[in-house]
């Protein structure tokens, strides 16, 4: 069997080992033996991932001897809800869980952050295990303890941090991933290199053919280096006072893009995209990012299929959801820019109406473009 990375994160909340490569989830019976052993194992996972992975991961944890029961969720953004939430803690209590039980998130970033949050509030917390099946939530959303569902009126607007006691990350899973899904996760690769480590985007830059078609040994590399500019940056700022907004670089615009197509439009990697490119035009406007930086995010997203605009978004619903985003501080939104690529900065002076200016700009930008191609 190939050789398993594994690191740890040591956050304020908790140490906790993330194992990444193909074979991983071999390692789940094992991990669930060492250290304080769980009364039983109540696992959330999706019909999809289910379908494909639900089996195998059962048979794996069955050899623990411990009680198995389970919820599935319907695939989807949409599952990030109340009702959700509701259907987990009520299935897990019916179950028979006491504080020693241990849920277990199999599958993607939607699965892992409404499973984190049912782990968190279930009888005031139990202890929880990442299992992310899509590259997103290997490379993000599965390390770094934020958990949450999302409100009508704006993204991850219900949460709390709630460290995982391990994360899981097997490559082989990836094989079963949905094109559109894998190709998702890479907005959150480009936004970790655009953010904190330039020699990583040259090396995106330089293997998207190969990083595109699975190369497995190069893709463990660049999850790795994912995983620990995010376990650096959370160990730093567990609880996001200052440092760890800058995870949040494209999400500003990301986030007010999902909430105005009511969370069915664009997949979160998608608009995170579209944030990004947002954010570095917005940072050249201000004379703050240095100019080309933008196209040449821009190029790397469309390397990797990923849109770097949205059309048909009515500027005002787009911008009213944006303005509840949990970064705003008193001044007004805190907008995460490229000082250069590789390195963000935090800007809270940004103000509001060159913000809106430029975002009107960007919006019609999609509309001429698309009017453009329709015409050629
Ligand atoms: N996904 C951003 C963070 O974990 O802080």
């Amino acid at each position: 069997m190939p050789r398993l990375r594994k690191l740890r994160i040591r956050a304020p909340g908790g140490s906790y080992p993330v194992l990444i490569g193909s074979g991983a989830l071999g390692e789940l019976p094992a991990l669930l033996d060492g250290g304080e052993r769980p009364s039983r194992l109540h696992v959330v996972t999706d019909r999809r991932v289910a379908r494909s992975h639900g089996d195998r991961v059962e048979r794996l944890l069955g050899r623990t001897g411990l009680p198995l029961s389970r919820t599935v969720l319907p695939p989807g953004e949409g599952s990030k809800s109340f009702a959700q939430l509701e259907r987990i803690l009520r299935d897990a209590v019916r179950a028979g869980a006491d504080r020693r039980a241990l849920l277990i998130a199999l599958g993607g970033g939607v699965v892992g952050d409404v499973t984190g949050y049912a782990a968190a509030s279930l009888l005031r917390g139990v202890p929880f295990i990442q299992v992310p099946t899509s590259l997103l939530a290997m490379v993000d959303a599965s390390v770094g303890g934020k958990t949450g569902i999302n409100l009508p009126e704006g993204k991850n607007l219900v949460g709390s941090f709630h460290q995982p006691r391990a994360v899981v990350i097997d490559l082989d899973v990836l094989a079963t991933l949905p094109p559109r899904e894998a190709r998702a996760g890479w907005a959150e690769i480009i936004k970790t290199a655009a953010i904190r480590d330039e020699s990583l985007l040259g090396l995106i830059e330089s293997e998207s053919a190969a990083l595109l078609g699975g190369e497995p040994s190069l893709l463990a590399r660049v999850v790795e280096r994912c995983v620990r500019i995010k376990a650096s940056v959370v160990e730093a700022d567990e609880r996001e006072a200052g440092l760890r907004m800058v995870l949040n670089f494209g999400h500003t615009l990301a986030h007010g893009i999902e909430a105005a197509q009511d969370y069915g439009g664009l997949l979160h990697g998608e608009a995170v995209a579209v944030g990004m490119a947002f954010a570095a035009r917005l940072g050249e406007a201000l004379g703050r990012t240095p100019r080309g930086t933008a196209e040449r995010l821009e190029r790397l997203i469309a390397a990797y299929g990923l849109p770097a605009r949205v059309a048909h978004l009515p500027f005002e619903r787009v911008w009213q959801a944006m303005s509840r985003d949990k970064k705003r501080g008193p001044r007004g939104l805190r907008w995460v820019l490229l000082a250069r690529a590789g390195e963000a900065m935090i800007a809270a002076d940004v103000p509001e109406a060159d913000a809106r200016r430029e975002l009107r700009k960007f919006l019609a930008d999609a509309r001429t473009q698309r009017r453009r191609r329709s015409r050629a």
